[in-house]
Parts: C-alpha cells; structure tokens; sequence
C-alpha cells in the first residue's frame, strides 16, 4: 500500500514570533512538495503567526505538545480547542524530551490521543528506546508498551489516521542517525504491534516516521524504507537544508 509521506519538523523551544514568520518565508519556496505532507511543529506562542505566514502554502502547522482537558486551572499549559481555534492540525505527543523532563507516561500520552482525536487534530505520538535500553536488548519490548498504551482505546479508524514517530533518543540531537537497517526493522515491528492491536488494514494505513538526527545526507535512504513514511526532524527543520529532506 502506498501511504502518502509526511514530513514534519520539530522547532523545539527555538524561533521567537518574529524569527519564526521569517524563518516561514524562507522555507515556504523550499519545501513546496505537493507529493507529500509537510508540517511545521512550533512553538506555541509562535502558532497565530506561523499559520498565518503559511496561508496559501502546502505547509500545515502543528503543535508540539497540548494538555488533556479544554479549560482550568492548569497554569502554562495549552487546550486541544485552543490549538484546532488557531489553524492547528497536527500535534506531537510524548517527545522523549516531554517524558524526560516533565515526566510525562504512557498514560498521560493516552489521554492526549483521546483528546487529540475528540478534537480532529491528528496526533504525531512518539516512542523510542534510550542507548542503555538498546544495549540491553530490550527496545521493542519498550517500544510496543509505549505503543500499546499509548494507543489503549482509540479506534482502529483513529489509528489509520495517527501518525507514530519512532525516535530513538541516543540519536536525537546527537548527529548520529540510526542506521537504515535500525529504523527499518524497528518501524517494522512498531506497524507489526499495530496489526496485532488492530488488525492488518490498519497497520498499513498508519504512519510511521522516524526522528534522530535527520539530515538531508541520511534522509533519502530512510524514507525509501518499506516501513518509514516520512521523518520527524529537529535541528534540520530549522534550515534551508529542511527543503532537501522534504524534496528527498
Ligand atoms: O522530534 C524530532 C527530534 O527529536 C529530532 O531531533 O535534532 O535529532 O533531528 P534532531
């Protein structure tokens, strides 16, 4: 089955309001690949003017976290309702750097995907093994409890429109992508997990991209892959460079 790619950058917490309808512009000729989707991932405070900067593009905007309730007393943090009133329409959940740092669990990451869905905005859900877990021989089984969880009670009509990034953490940031076999055979297993939850026309439907260290030397090789539709891309989406990996 040919799954349309998507090809979405992460901005981190990086580009002021300012920098970021500048770095738009200078992305928007770049990337205009209408084979594939391309998303920009931003910074919330950076959302209203990025949508607006992208008006008439092929980019879609996303968001790169959101709570799991619409409104209350939940100081800093950002509503589904918020996030679809201002333009948004994808949203990553479960960054290894939210889990990292702001302890978030697969449950947490559950509830957000029952949000994301109530809402129509289409999740972007990421899973990945430390180096250690890697070394140790245990990344799938990581791997498919994040899954598993993560995805506990959403339909397989929701699945089929979700997107899962398989973002190994010791290569995020770290210059050092995974090799092509690597994430081949773990987005492999990943869309196999989803066949046993599911069932088969839903593994092949679903999205699967793979994150670390994406450049436009590594991406053509990784998105060539059977099981890789496409990539989550950090440092990279914040250069022109972002406009090779999206025309790979
Ligand atoms: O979400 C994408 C990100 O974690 C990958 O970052 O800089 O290794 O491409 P980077």
């Amino acid at each position: 089955m040919a799954r349309r790619k998507i090809i979405a950058g992460n901005w981190k917490m990086n580009m002021t309001p300012s920098e970021a309808v500048e770095l738009v512009n200078t992305l928007k000729p770049l990337v205009a690949n209408e084979n594939v989707d391309v998303v920009f991932c931003v910074p919330a405070i950076d959302i209203v003017p990025v949508v607006e900067a992208v008006k008439g593009s092929n980019i879609q905007v996303g968001a790169e976290n959101m709570y799991f309730e619409e409104k209350g007393a939940y100081t800093g943090e950002i509503s589904p309702n918020m996030l679809v009133d201002a333009g948004v329409k994808y949203v990553i959940l479960g960054h290894s750097e939210r889990r990292e740092y702001f302890g978030e669990t697969n449950e947490d990451i559950n509830k957000k995907m029952h949000k994301a869905f109530e809402h129509g905005l289409t999740p972007i859900m990421c899973c990945g093994e430390t180096l250690e877990q890697r070394e140790q021989g245990v990344t799938m089984d990581f791997i498919r409890q994040q899954v598993k969880v993560g995805f506990q009670g959403i339909t397989a009509e929701q699945a089929k429109e979700a997107v899962i990034a398989y973002e190994p953490i010791w290569a995020i940031g770290t210059g050092k992508t995974a090799t092509t076999e690597q994430a081949q055979e773990v987005c492999k297993a990943i869309r196999e997990c989803i066949a046993e939850v599911y069932d088969e026309a839903t593994a092949e439907a679903i999205r699967i991209q793979y994150g670390g260290s994406v450049n436009a030397k590594t991406a053509p090789d990784l998105f060539v892959q059977p099981d890789i539709d496409g990539g989550l891309v950090g440092g990279a989406a914040l250069k022109p460079d972002f406009g090779s990996i999206v025309n790979y």
